[in-house]
């Protein structure tokens, strides 16, 4: 593991909000001019946020947007978090109350406050069984599908580069023993609901981390097995995840489960990153804030866990207020959590490595938005029948591939699907032509060698095997026009 100590390590650059806050440490201490022994921690953060930025990692908060009005409220969001979650205007409800009708002002509200702050956003959530517009009741099978696919496409478009991280699909797994999906009104459009959702946000926003975000899956249980076994299956079938959120939300019967941080690792350990979403932890006084440090403490020990928001401000901001789950009391007053979770987040851990890796390298350096309007409800989003543009070229038997684009005017994303022969494939290459006024901006799922005219793509480490007759995806996107011609694979 990478046990780098926050403290020795060469770390990013500093954050402006960080290097701001040592800044005026330093100053206090010139100003005392007698406490030379607190120098030596003046890289101690004196707030959530800046505690975190140490390790490379953010602090977040979920957000009440009508609740920025509050002095109390907005004054503690501004000084110690880092990034902001929208507690519902982000939502599907919130977003298209009616069929293709999309609302933004309340989570736009949000987005730009987060921005004249420094602060991350977290998206939240685009696809969920709960808070759906009364509309999609009356709607089953393709319909269903088809408008699901468009409210990924649509609020994702418009969030285009604004966002750090969306819990693309919420909540999609049973509870109880069966570690199966959860029956729900999108379940029933077909098992791939989840895939499909995710590769239209990745078409909309390639920037963006892509996350699958749950409850009850903190602990390794049949539910988390559940869903660790799609994250894996998505990511040996190219499937564009990024992440899993981990909400967090525990109670007297329902605590801090013993294996938290292995279960953590494991899902580390399949090449996503982990985030710790909604954290709020029931009860008070000394035994709530040692369950808050354990919570920091195992995110900490894992380079890959990025990042920890807790799931509102006060305990009167709470979603189950009743439970006093959260860091600050009704006053705004720091309660004995608040001190254990900058405790625990100023001793430092791993550090979050400066890049993210794969599939999301290299990030666009320029993310062209439609300059058409993305299809509405009526009509299937691109991403929904991808036709493909190349027929499976002989080649020599080693594998074969077929493109789906979907593309607009001055831009495009094509996914690439390479099939192996029945020897099975250890490593793959692809090798196609783009027209002339074609430039790839990102890939992922693939390395890529060229951005114009020849370019090729070469597996990456967790996609290179593919079984006989198994397939596997990578994707990239390009401005100008999208590649018509073949597309060859070869055994690498
Ligand atoms: C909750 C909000 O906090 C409430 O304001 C709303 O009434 C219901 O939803 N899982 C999630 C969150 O993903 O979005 C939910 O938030 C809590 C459970």
């Amino acid at each position: 593991m990478n046990q780098v100590s926050a403290r020795s390590s060469g770390r990013r650059t500093t954050p402006p909000r960080l290097r701001a806050a040592l800044a005026s440490i330093a100053t206090g201490l010139v100003a005392v001019g007698t406490t030379v022994v607190l120098a030596a921690s003046a890289s101690a953060g004196t707030t959530l946020g800046a505690a975190a930025a140490e390790t490379g990692r953010y602090f977040g908060t979920a957000v009440a947007v009508n609740r920025l009005s509050d002095s109390v409220y907005v004054g503690i969001l501004n000084r110690e978090f880092t990034s902001v979650t929208a507690e519902n205007e982000m939502k599907w409800d919130a977003t298209e109350p009616s069929p293709n009708q999309f609302t933004y002002a309340s989570g736009d509200k949000l987005v730009s406050h987060a921005e004249a702050y420094g602060m991350r956003v977290r998206g939240h959530a685009l696809a969920w069984h709960q808070q759906q517009p009364r509309w999609t009741a009356v709607l089953s099978g393709t319909a269903l599908r088809n408008a699901m696919l468009n409210h990924v496409t649509q609020v994702a478009t418009h969030y285009r580069g604004r966002i750090d991280a969306w819990n693309v699909v919420n909540e999609a797994f049973a509870d109880g023993g069966s570690g199966g999906r959860r029956d729900s009104n999108l379940q029933r459009t077909g098992d791939d609901w989840i895939e499909a959702a995710f590769r239209a946000a990745r078409a909309a926003d390639p920037g963006a981390k892509l996350c699958y975000n749950d409850y009850n899956t903190d602990g390794q249980n049949p539910k988390s097995n559940g869903v660790y076994a799609m994250v894996r299956d998505f990511r040996a079938r190219g499937v564009p995840i990024d992440c899993v959120g981990f909400q967090s939300h525990f109670t007297a019967q329902s605590p801090v489960p013993a294996d938290y941080q292995a279960n953590l690792q494991r899902f580390v350990d399949l090449g996503v990153e982990v985030q710790i979403t909604e954290l709020d932890i029931e009860g008070s006084g000394s035994s709530q804030a040692d369950s808050y440090s354990r919570v920091v403490r195992a995110c900490l020990a894992i380079s890959r866990c990025t990042g920890i928001t807790v799931s509102g401000i006060r305990d009167t901001d709470s979603w189950r207020s009743s439970a006093t789950p959260l860091l600050f009391d009704g006053n705004g007053t720091r309660k004995p959590a608040y001190a254990s979770t900058l405790d625990a987040l100023n001793a430092g851990g791993t550090t979050v490595p400066p890049t993210t890796p794969p599939p999301t390298t290299p990030p666009p350096t320029t993310t062209p938005p439609p300059t058409t309007t993305p299809p509405p409800t009526t009509t299937p989003p691109p991403t929904t029948t991808p036709p493909p543009t190349t027929t499976p070229p002989p080649g020599d038997g080693d594998c074969a591939t077929s493109v789906s684009l979907n593309s607009w005017s001055g831009g495009f994303v094509a996914t690439v699907k390479v099939t192996a022969g029945p020897a099975g494939l250890d490593g793959w290459v692809v090798n196609l032509t783009l027209p002339s006024d074609a430039t790839v901006t990102a890939v992922w799922s693939a390395q890529s060698t060229g951005t114009a005219g020849a370019v090729s793509f070469r597996s990456v480490s967790y996609n290179s095997a593919v079984g006989a007759g198994a397939g596997t995806e990578f994707g990239f996107q390009g401005t100008g026009s999208g590649p018509t011609g073949t597309a060859t694979c070869a055994r690498a």
